[in-house]
């Protein structure tokens, strides 16, 4: 039987905007106290008062995730202020276009910093925290660049190789604490990410819309915790 997800309390990172910000409404629907991370505060600000709007907690941390100085205080500030985590999504994330040999060295290395780096410090400090529980469950969104390379993607592949990677090892250390990581791999979705943020009516009908991915997150975590989904890719029904 599925199980409810009211009164857990929820991580979000990139929170602010697109697929981070319907996740957090979404678990905020289902009774869950939510934290959220991005470097804006201002739409972290928007993005709490609508939480809140939904009956349940919210709080928010401005930092930004490949830092691990301002992830840890962040990750305490927020604790002390909802109690400690049982879902973590780690969704923050960068894609910055370029040929190999063009892209600036530093976008590459930021876009490992922050998509494969910044998924390692806020787990690192989270984790202990779903240890102590022994149970819990982290949601790492790849992308279906973290599948197939493209041209003009060397870094954000890279970055989401690894983070496949990551998450599988991860899932083999953590699996007998009851804990279950998930990763997602999903192809094009309709946000600033992708330059589809403003999506006309007959786009939506293409592509997916961060609603849907966040739905899908929510009926991955209500299943019984025997049962997670390791990776799953999802993709649009009608993208021509
Ligand atoms: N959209 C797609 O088609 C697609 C497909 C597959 C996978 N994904 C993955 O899904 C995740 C979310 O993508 P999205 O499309 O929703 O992107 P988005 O609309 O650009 O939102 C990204 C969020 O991450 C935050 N963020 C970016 N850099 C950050 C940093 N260094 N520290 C903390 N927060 C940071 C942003 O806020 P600030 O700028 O204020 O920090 C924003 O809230 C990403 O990991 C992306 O790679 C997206």
């Amino acid at each position: 039987m599925a199980q409810s997800l009211t009164g857990k309390v929820a991580l979000v990172t990139g929170a602010g905007r697109g697929i981070g910000r319907e996740t957090a409404l979404a678990l905020a629907k289902e009774g869950v106290n939510v934290g959220l991370i991005a470097r804006t505060e201002a739409s972290l600000k928007e993005v709490a008062a609508e939480v809140e709007t939904l009956g349940v907690q919210a709080a928010y941390a401005a930092v930004d995730v490949s830092s691990p100085e301002q992830v840890e205080k962040a990750v305490v500030n927020l604790t002390d202020k909802l109690g400690t985590f049982d879902i973590l999504i780690n969704n923050a994330g960068i894609m910055k276009k370029g040929s190999f040999l063009e892209m600036d060295p530093e976008d590459w290395k930021q876009t490992i910093d922050v998509n494969l780096m910044g998924v390692y410090h806020v787990t690192r400090n989270v984790l202990p925290q779903l240890i102590e529980k022994q149970g819990g469950d982290i949601i790492n969104i790849s992308s279906m660049s973290g599948l197939k390379g493209t041209a003009g993607s060397t870094a954000y592949s890279a970055s989401k190789f690894g983070l496949l990677g990551m998450s599988e090892a991860l899932m083999q250390e953590v699996r007998p604490h009851n804990i279950r990581v998930f990763a997602m791999t999903p192809s094009m979705v309709a946000t600033e990410l992708t330059g589809k943020g403003d999506s006309t009516e007959e786009e939506k009908q293409k592509f997916m819309q961060p609603e849907d991915i966040a739905e899908y997150m929510i009926a991955q975590l209500k299943l019984h915790p025997r049962i997670f989904i390791k990776t799953s890719a999802q993709w649009a029904t009608n993208p021509f």
